[in-house]
């Protein structure tokens, strides 16, 4: 098993719950907020066992980072991350999402967010991957029929290895679903997610590709 120094960019749920997942896995993770000496921040970190820095320090001192911010965040968080991000993995798990007079996305069809994250940071290689599933699962996918399975894309094949090693260490399975424009297929898959949730109350699903090995 490869480990890695990751700088997670976000405190939010997902952004907790990768950083405890693969903190526990063995990586070595700092947490990376616009505001790192928050109360409820330094005592979740404790807890954790992670450490929490700026997003700019915990960019730079880590081999790849996840982008784990609300979307209307996402370019301002990759601002200040941006020069500790050139030529490493940017795993991004945000979905472009917008409210409106309903949960919908913002963009798609033509374009992604996995996309316009690789237009924000060109230096970065982008692998969009951990949209498709809530954050209660993530780090533990222990679901009734065995493990479930993430869709990926990306342009940098060495970086969705990377991200797929990641991926397994959390107990998930991987479908490389191609190119990033490819993220134009798994964000929409997303809110398959989501309108599930919604309608149906609970957050404990996810997928499985069948028939392939995941
Ligand atoms: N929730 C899920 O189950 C789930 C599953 C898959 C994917 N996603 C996607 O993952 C992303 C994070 O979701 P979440 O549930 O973790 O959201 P969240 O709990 O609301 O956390 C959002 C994070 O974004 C940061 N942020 C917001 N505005 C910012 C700005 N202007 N500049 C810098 N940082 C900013 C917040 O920082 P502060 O703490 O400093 O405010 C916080 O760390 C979203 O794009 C979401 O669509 C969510």
């Amino acid at each position: 098993m490869d480990l890695y120094r990751i700088g997670v960019i976000g405190t939010g749920n997902v952004g907790r719950a990768l950083a405890f997942g693969l903190g526990a896995a063995g990586h070595e993770v700092v947490v990376g907020g616009r505001d790192p000496g928050r109360a409820d921040l330094a005592s979740w970190a404790e807890g954790a066992g992670v450490e929490v820095a700026h997003v700019e320090k915990a960019v730079e001192g880590a081999e790849l980072a996840i982008l784990a911010t609300a979307w209307d965040g996402a370019e301002n968080a990759l601002r200040m991350a941006e020069d500790g991000l050139a030529g490493k993995v940017l795993i991004d798990a945000t979905n472009p999402l917008k409210f409106t007079t309903r949960l919908e996305l913002g963009v798609g069809h033509v374009d992604s967010g996995g996309e316009q994250v690789q237009r924000w940071v060109p230096e970065a290689r982008v692998v969009k991957l951990f949209n498709t599933v809530g954050f209660e699962l993530m780090d533990r996918p222990d679901l009734v029929d065995g493990p479930g399975t993430l869709f990926m894309a990306g342009d940098d094949d060495e970086a969705k290895a990377v991200a797929r090693s990641l991926a397994a260490d959390l107990g998930w399975g991987v479908h490389d679903c191609g190119e990033l424009r490819a993220a134009r297929l798994t964000e929409p898959l997303a809110m398959v997610w989501i309108e599930h949730a919604m309608r149906s109350g609970s957050r404990s699903h996810a997928f499985r590709l069948i028939g392939t090995p995941a």
